[in-house]
């Protein structure tokens, strides 16, 4: 399926562009654009921000597959991050972590049956000083025990 920027995300990214000399160092923002627009960066995606930079599609390939931010696989209305590197993991990340899973009952990866949860172990997420920390979508949740957790699942399942 062909996947097309809407006018008004066309009318952002010509809008983005005119901050750089050319067009390519504009791919981050373009990427961001097309994952709120599309929920997630499929093939399609990824040939029409090529085509419109003028870049390779290898080229952006290499930029979504290295940034966590970017999804490569469709995720849920609420796309949950855990942050499993040193300080979160000397913090109890892990523990988070398997508590998530638990809780959801999917793994790394994995989307819940009700499209509404999906799982990322990830790496540093830049808050170490507030380890250990979550990502939903782009809101950080930080200093956390299981007991936040328990809450933060429950406030979002009556989204
Ligand atoms: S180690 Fe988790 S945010 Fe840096």
């Amino acid at each position: 399926m062909s996947f097309k920027f809407t006018e008004e995300n066309i009318i952002r990214i010509n809008e983005l562009i005119t901050h750089y000399p050319e067009k390519r160092p504009a791919v981050m923002g373009v990427l961001y654009i097309a994952q709120e627009q599309n929920g997630w960066i499929s093939y399609e995606v990824m040939k029409e921000v090529a085509e419109i930079l003028d870049m390779l599609e290898e080229e952006v390939l290499g930029i979504t597959t290295f940034y966590t931010m970017y999804h490569n696989k469709p995720v849920g209305k609420f796309h949950i991050q855990v942050c499993t590197n040193v300080s979160c993991m000397l913090k109890g990340g892990y523990k988070i972590y398997d508590h998530v899973k638990e809780k959801l009952g999917i793994e790394n990866g994995g989307l819940t049956n009700d499209n509404m949860f999906s799982l990322e172990e990830v790496e540093c997420m830049g808050s170490c000083g507030t380890a250990p920390m979550i990502a939903v979508n782009e809101d950080y949740f930080e200093n956390l025990d299981l007991n936040q957790i328990d809450q933060i699942l429950e406030s979002l399942k009556n989204k």
